[in-house]
């Protein structure tokens, strides 16, 4: 679909909320808002009407700017994989395929952060909204699920197209970047996306979005068979869930 933007909106010290409107009418939506006065302002500025706003999992960094949201925004719909306090909500869950007034998501579970978390997919515009399960050269804590939800949830990500463009709920880029120098030293693959990722990090003071193809390549907890992760696994004898639970103990206490 052409003439779609999203537009990455800062929130609190390292949320990202993000907007995507098109250039036909005058329709926007919001996914994850946690501060609702920045993206009010932004909506005012770009005279775009909230129409959706959708959440890929409960937790209040995500939610927060629901209800003042509402307040500016009566019409809105919402579209949550749980309930959020006492308001009346569309309830998401796997399988389903959502049209807005310019585009549809595909909606995946993704437990292991959370039970209740979905991932958003737009399959014509190859955007994906992954929330807290993956981070760039990461992935999102396990609060509620069982490594092997998670380890599940990364797996569906694997399977999308190269194309894609992940848009995740974090700016934790550079602290994955000091794990995996700490696990897997010196690396070829791991050193060029450091450049690559310190470049946009000094032009665009963020590190998102970013290619689900190269994702592929340099994220052992997305891809546990990954070049980068190839020399640690001949040593050790990880399954690849094994090898995913590892690398992410390990990560929670780095
Ligand atoms: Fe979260």
């Amino acid at each position: 679909m052409k003439g779609l933007s999203v537009e990455i909106i800062k929130q609190l010290s390292d949320n990202y909320s993000y907007l995507i409107f098109n250039n036909s009418n005058s329709s926007s939506i919001i996914i994850d808002p946690a501060e609702a006065n920045i993206i009010i302002t932004l909506l005012k500025k770009k005279k775009l009407k909230l129409d959706y706003i959708f959440i890929t999992h409960h937790h209040s960094d995500h939610t927060s700017g629901v209800l003042d949201l509402i307040k500016e925004y009566p019409e809105v719909k919402i579209f949550s994989p749980s309930k959020l306090l006492s308001l009346s909500i569309n309830k998401i869950s796997d399988g389903d395929k959502i049209k807005t007034s310019f585009n549809e998501f595909h909606i995946l579970s993704a437990p292991g952060h959370t039970l209740d978390h979905v991932i958003l997919f737009d399959q014509n515009n190859n955007f994906l909204f992954v929330g807290d399960v993956l981070f760039r050269l990461g992935c999102g804590r396990i609060f509620e699920g069982t490594s092997k939800q998670m380890h599940n949830s990364l797996n569906k990500i694997l399977e999308l197209s190269d194309q894609t463009m992940v848009y995740c709920g974090h700016e934790y880029t550079i602290n994955n970047i000091k794990f995996l120098e700490h696990i897997f030293n010196k690396n070829t693959i791991l050193e060029q996306s450091k450049i690559q990722i310190m470049e946009e990090l000094n032009s665009n003071k963020r590190s998102i979005p970013f290619n689900l193809g190269e994702e592929k390549r340099s994220n052992p907890f997305l891809n546990p068979r990954c070049e980068m992760a190839s020399e640690f696994r001949k040593k050790n004898n990880y399954s690849d869930h094994g090898f995913f639970r590892y690398l992410r103990e390990k990560k929670d206490n780095f």
